[in-house]
């Protein structure tokens, strides 16, 4: 076993257009659309806190406000709840602005996730750190991110959230070339990006969780645009695999990806059916389904 410095700071990157959610997202930040009653992003942001981190790094972009004054104070809204005598719904809308240190770096253009992480450099260098895609809400005990960093504090350098897929599924995700090391932790030898079935390497796709260590800013900083003219995470872990340990770890826990309609109708009806009332709900509403217009 190998000292590891701690996770302490987790990146939210958060600057992208959301262009599959439009209308939805044409005001609102996709992050802030509902699951149930919390916005997505709150999701993640629990997690990262559960997993020990006690910074969270924002990399916003235009439109995206709403999420600065989530996690800030609220204080009229505290004060009408009081005057109203909703203590437990003041104490619940101040909790939120209590659950980390939050900070916001700006990414002025949509460039791609590598341009994203990269603008989160100066809030996380010389450190490793947390990456947590929030469109992707991960239910699991304990929490994803804090799987990955407890492979990192064995291992050591990266690690990276991995789920096996369906063959007709590797051309949508990064698919890893990898060697098993123990229970469910694989040692990455390479990775491509959307493989159709008969050039990917294996089924274990890439998912949004990772701890990075700060070594890929380097690879950021010399990466040439790849796919879309948009800057790459994936070629810039791909180049930090000749130089540092890149390990992927198949979580455990299950993953809604709420980045689309169909992801988080699913998503929705998921969760609702976890709870005995929402559950109610669902059902009846199926009942009904149809008989509206
Ligand atoms: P997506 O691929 O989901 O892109 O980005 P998107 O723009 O959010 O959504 P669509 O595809 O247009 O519907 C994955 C993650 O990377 C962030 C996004 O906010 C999301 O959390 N991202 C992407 C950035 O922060 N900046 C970028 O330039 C691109």
């Amino acid at each position: 076993m190998t000292t590891q410095m701690q996770v302490s700071k987790c990146l939210f990157p958060v600057a992208g257009l959301g262009t599959r959610f439009l209308p939805a997202t044409k005001e609102i930040p996709k992050e802030m659309l509902p699951l149930i009653d919390k916005p997505i992003i709150h999701y993640g942001v629990e997690e990262a806190v559960r997993s020990g981190c006690k910074d969270i790094v924002f990399v916003t972009g235009r439109g995206k406000r709403a999420i600065e004054d989530y996690f800030d104070r609220s204080w009229e809204l505290e004060q009408l709840l009081e005057a109203r005598d909703k203590f437990d719904l003041r104490d619940m809308v101040r909790d939120i602005s209590h659950m980390a240190r939050f900070s916001y770096v700006r990414q002025c253009e949509p460039l791609g996730l590598g341009h994203a992480v990269l603008c989160g450099e100066q809030v996380c260098e010389g450190e490793p750190f947390g990456v947590i895609l929030p469109d992707d809400v991960m239910l699991g005990t304990p929490p994803v991110l804090g799987q990955l960093i407890s492979v990192h504090r064995t291992f050591g350098g990266s690690v990276l959230a991995l789920q096996e897929v369906t063959p007709e599924d590797t051309s949508r995700y990064g698919i890893v070339d990898a060697d098993p090391v123990g229970e469910g932790v694989y040692r990455i030898r390479n990775m491509v990006e959307k493989p159709p079935l008969s050039q990917a390497p294996s089924r274990l796709a890439i998912m949004g969780r990772y701890v990075l260590s700060p070594g890929i800013f380097r690879e950021l900083h010399d990466l040439n645009p790849g796919a879309g003219g948009e800057y790459q995470l994936t070629d810039a872990i791909r180049a930090l695999l000749d130089k540092e340990s890149v390990w992927g770890f198949v979580y455990r826990g299950k993953r809604l990806d709420c980045g689309t309609k169909a992801g988080w109708l699913r998503a929705t009806t998921i969760m609702a059916m976890e709870d005995p009332e929402t559950r109610q709900i669902v059902l009846s509403a199926l009942e009904e389904g149809g008989n509206v217009r």
